[in-house]
């Protein structure tokens, strides 16, 4: 049937992402893709819910134990059906990964500030923080005095390694379902939708909460597009407005990502802000351009220049000449 075949594909296409990363989560997906039963129950989800992150996610927050053999994830998804669902249904997979600051910092410390950072698809708005980390690039330098915890992504190619902070004089941002640092149950959707055996990032994103917490991020809940505008105006008293955004561009349809890209080339343009993207290498064409990027690394660019070829979570970067 077509709409197995459909759900086979994207679990078949996870374990392949997720091998190295998570054995638990390959051994799920692949276990899905064998599972006429489960593969019937995913197939009567809206297409965007059947994505294996947010399923294994729902069905940890019911209990599947992982790291876990496949067993304990197939009992839970047939046995408590409704409770899953519902999860599915309510909530979405929003993980915050402030790892990517790692990335982003150097592209951040590029603008003159001191800087009014306006995140668009902030999630939590942990990546608001870019002032509270030490960093390390092995093996092209580091930057440390933060008094935080330390962010490591290995370098590659002429990296300008950054010998201050970001002054960041005011943080805003916008999401269509912002996630309050100070509400246990936002931070423990958060923690549940880290990788089961990705300890490290789990700690990362305890602290990171941490830090968001002693100063809650002002975030709009709403359509990027709505809010923007106003963001900017909010922000320009206060520095250089810089709009980031970081694995958010490939939610919207291809006429938004394009309506994006010319707003914010226009915003660009008009002298008013910079513009800071870390997206999938398809996911703004016009910006990636007949470049050739690795496969699997996001295209990290300032004001639409590519200037990194950049790992998903933030782990290394390759920037470019
Ligand atoms: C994968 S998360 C990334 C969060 C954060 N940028 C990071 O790098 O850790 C994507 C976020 O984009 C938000 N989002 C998607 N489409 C959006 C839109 N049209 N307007 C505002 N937020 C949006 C989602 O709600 C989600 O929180």
């Amino acid at each position: 049937m077509l709409l197995h075949d459909d759900v086979i594909e994207e679990y078949r296409d996870f374990a392949t992402y997720a091998a190295g990363d998570s054995p638990c989560f390959e051994e799920w997906a692949l276990g899905v893709v064998g599972d006429e039963e489960v593969l019937g129950w995913l197939a009567t989800l809206p297409p965007l819910k059947r994505q294996p992150n947010l399923v294994f996610a729902a069905a940890r927050w019911h209990g599947a134990p992982a790291p876990g053999p496949y067993a304990g994830l197939r009992r839970v998804l047939l046995e408590q059906e409704p409770e899953v669902r519902a999860t599915v249904l309510a909530r979405a997979t929003q993980t915050n990964e402030v790892g990517r600051l790692a990335t982003l910092t150097p592209v951040l410390a590029l603008v003159e500030g001191p800087l009014a950072l306006v995140e668009v698809g902030a999630s939590a708005g942990l990546c608001l923080f870019p002032d509270r980390y030490d960093y390390a690039w092995p093996p092209a330098g580091s930057l440390r005095g933060s008094g935080g915890s330390l962010l490591t992504a290995t370098a590659t190619g002429p990296l300008p390694v950054p010998h201050r902070h970001p002054e960041v004089a005011w943080r805003g941002g916008v999401d269509l379902n912002p996630l309050d640092v100070t509400d246990p149950d936002a931070s423990a959707w958060l923690e549940n939708l880290v990788w089961p055996e990705q300890d490290e990032r789990r700690e990362r994103l305890r602290s990171a909460l941490e830090v968001a917490r002693r100063e809650p991020p002002s975030l709009r809940r709403g359509d990027l597009f709505d809010y923007l505008p106003g963001l900017l105006e909010d922000a320009a008293p206060h520095g250089t407005p810089v709009v980031l955004h970081s694995a958010v561009i490939a939610y919207l349809d291809e006429p938004g990502r394009r309506r994006f890209h010319d707003l914010m080339t226009g915003l660009v343009a008009g002298g008013r802000c910079r513009w800071i993207s870390n997206e999938g290498r398809r996911v703004l064409p016009e910006v990636t351009g007949d470049r050739e990027v690795p496969p699997g690394r996001f295209v990290t660019a300032l004001d639409g220049v590519p200037v990194a070829w950049s790992h998903g979570h933030g782990h290394s970067l390759e920037w470019l000449a």
